[in-house]
């Protein structure tokens, strides 16, 4: 009876061993396609790692110490590439997805960290109306992350304005917000007359060369991406399903209403009509607005409702963080983040949080001398007007429901500060 199920499983574990073996050797020789100017007519293994490994001598010459090394960095590789971790932070604007995201771009030499790909794909697919086609634009956020996430970065370069030539481009948005496209190996000498609107800050490099960016992707045990653009978490579900990939969803979502009291003071002129309203003048709030305001709200829910359902596809891929959470403990939620990750949380991580945060106060519950993040956190509450504080609780009332944003029923609890609005909530277990 017992052997009749084992013979099964074991052949199916084999057989999925024997599969990831596949897309290992199946991503080196891709790699290797990649670079043409290495590309001899080459079949067996050992004849792909000495083409790896650079040496390209007649084989009497070979040096085999060497070739003995690489034979071991290769399947030291393999075990890393195993363990590889493809992080999807999601958010919207406002939220503290920069802040956040630096949780990941600081984390050292294993990890390759982009900061905001999408931005390009967007802009390139913004209609003359402003916006842009969801289901399009969905469908080539989806493509162009996957890509990445495998370090290809040719669909990507085919949104960025000027076209990149030769795979090298002066206008990746933001370079400089990502360190991994800064470092070293991907720091081509300056080029005079070139302007770089977002050159780097640490050192002195020339236009971006992607065929070295992706070579460094390559190289790194972990990627990480943070967008957003992204609407819906479940146009993302072919990313989950690639064998390919181990995806990680964060997602970082904060008070809504917090949200618009920070785009408020931000894009002062968009909201014009909303002040004047709020000030009691005739002015209607933009219906626009509102049903952007909705829009946004609901997309949000609409992720947050599928991921915490941990449907299979997503099972142990997500996690909901929020804002005020990342605020006031920073340094636990970052643990957590790295521990829902599955990647060891470093002491550079640790000690950036700590120079950029009071966290250090956090586990012994003392405030002090710097700013008072419970504080911070809810500031917006005398900044935004309590007739908007009622448009957006209408407008998104089962989203702040879902998150465990209190109500406020009254100007004066807005701005009690001994009513906190934000309930203790565990999302992830
Ligand atoms: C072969 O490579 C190893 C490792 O780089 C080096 O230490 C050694 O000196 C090399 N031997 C020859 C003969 O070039
Ligand atoms: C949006 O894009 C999809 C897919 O590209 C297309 O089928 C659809 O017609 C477009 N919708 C509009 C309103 O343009
Ligand atoms: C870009 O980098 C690749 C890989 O290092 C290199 O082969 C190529 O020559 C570089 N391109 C330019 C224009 O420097
Ligand atoms: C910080 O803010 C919280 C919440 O408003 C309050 O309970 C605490 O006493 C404040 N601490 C200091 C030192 O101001
Ligand atoms: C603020 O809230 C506390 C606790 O609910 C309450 O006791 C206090 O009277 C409120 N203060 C004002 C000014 O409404």
């Amino acid at each position: 009876m017992k052997i009749k199920y084992t013979i099964p499983i074991v052949f199916f574990m084999a057989l999925v061993i024997i599969e990831k073996e596949n897309n290992i050797i199946s991503r080196v020789s891709d790699k290797l396609k990649q670079t043409p100017q290495t590309s001899l007519q080459s079949n067996s293994l050992s004849d792909l790692l000495l083409e790896h490994s650079g040496s390209r001598l007649p084989p009497g010459k070979r040096n085999i110490t060497l070739m003995k090394w690489r034979l071991e960095d290769y399947s030291e590789q393999k075990a890393l590439k195993r363990g590889r971790k493809h992080i999807l932070l999601l958010a919207t604007t406002r939220t503290g997805s920069s802040f956040v995201g630096e949780f990941f771009n600081q984390q050292g030499d294993n990890m390759f960290y982009l900061f905001e790909p999408l931005w390009h794909v967007e802009k390139m697919l913004t209609l003359e109306s402003g916006g842009t086609n969801a289901t399009a634009a969905a469908k080539a956020y989806r493509d162009v992350l996957q890509q990445l996430f495998l370090c290809d970065f040719s669909l990507l370069e085919s949104f960025i304005d000027p076209l990149p030539v030769d795979h090298i481009t002066a206008a990746l948005f933001r370079r400089e917000s990502s360190s991994s496209l800064c470092e070293k190996a991907v720091c081509s000498p300056v080029v005079k007359g070139v302007f770089e609107r977002y050159h780097c800050k640490t050192r002195r490099c020339g236009p971006l060369n992607l065929t070295m960016a992706s070579e460094s992707c390559l190289k790194k045990e972990h990627i990480a991406i943070k967008s957003v653009r992204v609407r819906q978490l479940d146009t993302l579900r072919p990313l989950t399903e690639d064998p390919r990939l181990d995806v990680k969803f964060i997602q970082l979502v904060r008070d809504p209403r917090a949200i618009l009291a920070s785009r408020m003071v931000a894009f002062a002129t968009k909201y014009k009509n909303w002040k004047e309203w709020a000030m009691g003048g005739n002015v209607p709030i933009d219906d626009d607005e509102v049903r952007k305001l909705k829009g946004n709200c609901d997309n949000i829910r609409m992720s947050a409702k599928i991921g915490l359902r941990q449907p299979l596809w997503l099972r142990g891929r997500y996690m909901l963080v929020r804002y005020e959470d990342i605020a006031r403990f920073p340094m636990k939620k970052a643990s957590e983040m790295y521990r829902f990750t599955g990647i060891p949380f470093t002491p550079q991580v640790k000690s950036w949080i700590l120079k950029n945060t009071q966290a250090s106060k956090e586990t012994s519950g003392v405030y002090s001398t710097q700013k008072n993040s419970s504080e911070q956190v809810e500031k917006w509450r005398f900044k935004l007007p309590f007739k908007i504080a009622q448009v957006v609780q209408k407008v998104c009332g089962p989203t702040l429901k879902l998150f465990g944003y209190k109500f406020v029923s009254s100007e004066e609890m807005l701005t009690n500060k001994s009513v906190s609005l934000i309930e203790d909530k565990v999302f992830n277990f």
